[in-house]
């Protein structure tokens, strides 16, 4: 699924907050598994993550195409230490094991991550800052309303020592 709503909680160990909707298919395979991948779409995947946003998983069960990926032909690759793909052409991923706290979960929607394993396409990620400058099309997209989406602007660096 498409999942705008998520948000960085800490850095040791790694932890991320992020809005499932109980009506959703996902939020079953999260609830069943423990865990979830997070996977950074850039400008190219646009209308890919709007058809997962669009659509549930639920209506194609016992279908021939049975999920997502197969009905709308996203390759994915195997994540190191959960069980759920990622999707190939994004630009980062994340990896995430639940940490249940189910009254957040049931009055909120809201479910932590521990990020177990993370990854980061290199043109545009390294030394832990991101770099887009020549790479229009893997810059990150940003959901604002009704398929309407920003992609991240340029990077400027503030002399910290000044301050
Ligand atoms: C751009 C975009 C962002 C979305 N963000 C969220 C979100 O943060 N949380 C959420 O619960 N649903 C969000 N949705 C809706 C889900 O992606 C949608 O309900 C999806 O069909 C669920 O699929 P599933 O039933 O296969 O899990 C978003 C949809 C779009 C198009």
């Amino acid at each position: 699924m498409a999942a705008a709503w998520n948000m960085p909680l800490d850095f040791d160990p790694p932890k991320i907050a992020i809005v499932i909707d109980k009506n959703t298919y996902t939020r079953e395979l999260i609830e069943a598994s423990g865990s979830f991948a997070i996977n950074v779409p850039c400008r190219t995947l646009a209308e890919m993550t709007v058809r997962v946003g669009s659509s549930s998983g639920r209506e194609l069960l016992g279908k021939p195409q049975a999920d997502k990926f197969a009905a709308f032909n996203i390759p994915t690759f195997a994540a190191s230490k959960i069980a759920a793909p990622l999707v190939e052409g994004c630009v980062a991923w994340l990896e995430c094991k639940v940490i249940p706290e189910p009254h957040i979960q049931d009055t909120y929607d809201l479910f932590l991550g521990e990020v177990v394993a993370a990854w980061a396409d290199e043109r545009v990620f390294s030394n832990g800052r991101w770099h887009f400058e020549g790479h229009d099309d893997l810059r990150t997209i940003h959901h604002v309303a009704g398929g309407a989406f920003m992609t991240v602007s340029d990077t400027f660096q503030v002399k910290t020592t000044d301050i």
